[in-house]
């Protein structure tokens, strides 16, 4: 079912409401999610991005119901990633010759993966594409935001950016825009999307929204490829991403554990409240990591100032999940933050060096080599434990 955007712009995407797991299964989408396509009707007829592999018949079919396939004049390929560019296929099965405008590594990327020469178009930073009615199309490459290939693309006269990932949300709705939806649930979701995904590119993207600014473009609307569109105060979501890649922080301590037969767990607490006595002004949130999703974990250490890392030993090393965690981490590459390990052990307790380990190759600035506990706390290591956390509470 089309919508309309404005004018003659329609949304032409798929709400998908049971989406729990992306990117295969490595990010959470507890609020599903939407692959946005846009179609353009004026004196030319332009398709924005398609939708994801598995809706691509139904995506196909629904455009048919709307338009004469035949129509379409330009498609336009804001990023080759499968959940933008999956219904190509059965699209392009009935329009093989429609050229399709993208970047020279969307070309690589499409053909990498369906392995067809279409008539593709490479654009670069400027070009445009006239569409009649005294409308252009505006490339913008938005290279490493985040893969090589993409792009957004700009609307004149109806000042419409096609943003594509970018200021996306993983956020199922059929209120399609950002006044229609509760704000909370928006901007929580933005930021996860933001944290996960965007922030390893954050000096990337620094310097792509001087660009974009230089170029006084008016934006009225911001239309992403993912969740919700933002009419309303648009560039409140740009300033935001301004907020966020200038090394966010919000007053808060994350400890994440892992424990086996509650010693680091009963550690990560009394470290807790060290920190609380320190500066009860300072938010301490405490984690047990195998009963928590990581996706929301790293949204939780993108608002940390310091992460508090702890594991018992096993093996000679952590447990292997926090080993998992730390390597999402260490992918996010997050700057200018704080960290310390912590762990119980019985025998050996390698474990605190080790972790301390990652979080420096993760660009952490580790601030002492941690804390040991053999075997379970008693009342002399629990105020040791309490003494710790008022230590890290004064090197936030
Ligand atoms: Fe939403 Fe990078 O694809």
């Amino acid at each position: 079912m089309k919508k309309l955007i404005k004018n003659d712009i329609y949304w032409v995407g798929k709400i998908d409401w049971e989406l729990r797991r992306f990117h295969g299964e490595e990010l959470s989408t507890h609020k599903g999610s939407s692959y946005n396509s846009y179609l353009i009707k004026g004196e030319k007829t332009v398709l924005i991005d398609t939708v994801w592999l598995p809706y691509a018949k139904e995506f196909v079919e629904n455009l048919k119901s709307e338009i004469d396939l035949n129509s379409i004049d330009y498609i336009i390929v804001n990023h080759g990633e499968v959940d933008h560019s999956g219904s190509l296929v059965e699209l392009m099965k009935y329009i093989p010759n429609t050229p399709i405008y993208c970047t020279a590594n969307a070309v690589k990327s499409l053909k990498g993966q369906y392995h067809q020469d279409w008539n593709f178009h490479i654009v670069k930073t400027g070009d445009k594409l006239d569409i009649g009615n005294g409308r252009e199309l505006m490339f913008i490459e938005m290279a490493m935001l985040h893969w090589p290939d993409s792009m957004a693309t700009y609307l004149t006269k109806d000042n419409i950016l096609f943003s594509n990932d970018t200021f996306g949300q993983h956020l199922a709705s059929d209120r399609l825009f950002n006044d229609l939806v509760d704000k909370c649930d928006l901007m929580s979701e933005a930021m996860k999307y933001y944290a996960n995904i965007i922030n390893p590119y954050a000096a990337i993207l620094k310097k792509k929204l001087n660009e974009i600014a230089s170029f006084n473009l008016p934006i009225e609307i911001i239309a992403t490829s993912h969740g919700i569109i933002w009419r309303d105060r648009p560039m409140e979501i740009i300033e935001k991403y301004t907020e966020w890649c200038s090394d966010y922080q919000e007053n808060q301590v994350s400890i994440i554990y892992d424990t086996m037969w509650n010693g680091t767990k009963t550690l990560a607490e009394k470290i807790a409240e060290g920190i609380s006595l320190e500066n009860p002004d300072l938010k301490v949130k405490v984690f047990n990591r195998a009963r928590c999703d990581e996706s929301d974990l790293i949204v939780e250490t993108f608002k940390s100032k310091m992460i508090v890392i702890g594991s018992p030993t096993v093996g000679n090393n952590m447990i292997h999940g926090m080993a998992g965690f730390l390597n999402l981490v260490k992918e996010a590459k997050f700057r200018n933050k704080k960290a310390v390990a912590f762990g119980c052990y019985g025998w050996s307790g390698e474990a605190v060096k080790i972790i301390n380990e990652m979080l420096r190759s993760a660009n952490f600035e580790v601030i002492s080599d941690g804390f040991r506990n053999q075997w379970n706390l008693d009342a002399t290591t629990e105020e040791l434990a309490i003494e710790f956390g008022k230590q890290i509470a004064k090197e936030v």
